[in-house]
């Protein structure tokens, strides 16, 4: 449990935030099919990646950490035994693993955290099977644990049903050790950093996000081991990013901030809302655009956020509800019931914790109304809010806690180290 005070002044000054945490997924899981060692800097360390870094060490990568260098030797496959690894609370670790296994000569069985545990694996595992995967449910239907037996798969033509980032990497994973080519015609473009990280590699891939999320793997490519460098993750930033807005005077820049357009729809929102944007340093790392982004408060317009744009932000809607609960007039987000089913149902928690703190908020079973108010806060009391145990909450709350007009607490924070190891500290650097 965790007492929060407002804070009465701006934030000023530089902070960088940790690499990007799918990037920094991808990196760790890609490395040891890759055919060589491969050198990642600024690799996020948290305790969803560091699920992915022991996953592979467990199916025989060798791994060696020096600073913010990690180290990545191939995999020995097959494994001769058996394998049970623990995804803990990690989404991506578990579907992302489950396609590169399905296409491996292992077996596997993938397990995880109470919220994972709750959390859909179908979306996955019934395109996989269709590419030929041997995958049995051990427990209940459509959940983990899950039982992978590798073998060789022939790919085939996929139609998502949502535009997850996570089911289209799966898909693609599994493609590299498929017999025929993988297609995925998309239902709206997904973060692309699989794609960008496979083409790196040699795989011979090709992607259009901006029409619609179709891309095509085709067989046969040897990858070729990679060096790359982590942008900071701007679903991170948009926590300091936010305190920023909320706090008159404010004035923070962020340097190396992954600039992915599948991931701009936060700054993009923010800069409709009012926020003072400026880019600088604009350049690419890794295959990825990067920038220094520099915000400056201002007042705060309310937002309508629907169906397509969803993708671009869905990690920053949580905190950029707590924005709109700031802004002058009514904030509209609807097009968005997959927030139900992330490490919380984070349309139940997003509403929860804003109704404790006075904010009027009417939910939908896809979505939320805001009404933007000038004042939070439960007086003299304090306003007691969960975090569900889900990283993303906890933040968007204690981003909250800085305007309340008296103090938060917050039942569990210990979860940020999720995504956001220092969030806390990060924030206190920036009050001066
Ligand atoms: C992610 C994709 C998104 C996102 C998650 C990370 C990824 O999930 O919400 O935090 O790294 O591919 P979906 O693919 O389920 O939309």
């Amino acid at each position: 449990m965790t007492i929060l005070s407002p804070h009465r002044g701006s934030l000023q000054g530089t902070c960088r935030v940790p690499g990007d945490k799918s990037i920094s997924h991808r990196a760790v899981l890609l490395a040891p099919v890759s055919g060589g060692a491969c050198r990642i800097t600024g690799w996020l360390r948290s305790a969803d990646t560091l699920r992915s870094l022991e996953a592979v060490r467990a199916l025989g990568a060798e791994i060696h950490e020096d600073g913010q260098v990690l180290s990545v030797q191939p995999g020995r496959f097959p494994l001769k035994d058996p394998l049970t690894i623990d995804c803990g609370n990690s989404g991506t670790t578990a579907r992302l693993l489950c396609g590169l296994a399905a296409g491996l000569n292992c077996d596997l069985t993938l397990d995880g955290d109470a919220s994972l545990r709750g959390r859909p694996m179908a979306r996955v595992v019934d395109p996989l099977r269709e590419a030929g995967a041997d995958i049995t449910y051990t427990a209940y239907e459509g959940r983990l644990p899950l039982r992978i037996k590798g073998r060789t798969l022939h790919g085939g033509t996929f139609r998502l049903a949502q535009a997850s980032a996570q089911v289209k990497s799966a898909l693609l994973l599994a493609g590299l050790n498929a017999n025929g080519a993988t297609r995925i015609a998309g239902c709206g473009a997904s973060r692309d950093h699989t794609e960008i990280l496979l083409r790196a590699t040699g795989a011979r891939i090709q992607s259009a996000p901006h029409s619609g999320g179709h891309v095509q793997l085709l067989k046969g490519a040897r990858l070729q081991p990679f060096s790359l460098q982590v942008p900071g993750d701007p679903s991170s930033a948009a926590f300091p990013v936010a305190a920023a807005l909320m706090l008159p005077g404010s004035r923070i820049t962020l340097p190396e901030i992954c600039a992915n357009p599948t991931r701009a729809g936060f700054f993009q929102v923010i800069e409709a809302m009012g926020a003072g944007l400026q880019y600088g340093d604009i350049g690419i790392s890794g295959g990825e655009p990067v920038a220094t982004v520099t915000v400056s408060a201002g007042p705060l317009q309310p937002f309508a956020i629907d169906g397509a744009r969803v993708p671009t932000l869905i990690d920053e809607l949580p905190v950029l509800c707590v924005l709109a609960a700031r802004a002058d007039g009514t904030s509209r987000l609807r097009g968005a019931a997959e927030l139900r089913v992330k490490e919380s149902d984070r349309i139940a928690g997003v509403a929860a914790g804003l109704r404790k703190l006075g904010v009027t908020v009417e939910e939908y079973p896809d979505g939320l109304d805001i009404v933007g108010q000038s004042h939070w806060g439960s007086g003299n009391a304090i306003a007691r809010i969960e975090t569900l145990g889900d990283h993303r909450l906890a933040m968007a709350f204690a981003v909250a806690s800085l305007v309340s007009d008296g103090q938060t607490e917050l039942d569990d924070t210990t979860c940020v180290d999720v995504s956001f190891p220092g969030f806390f500290q990060t924030l206190d650097s920036l009050k001066g």
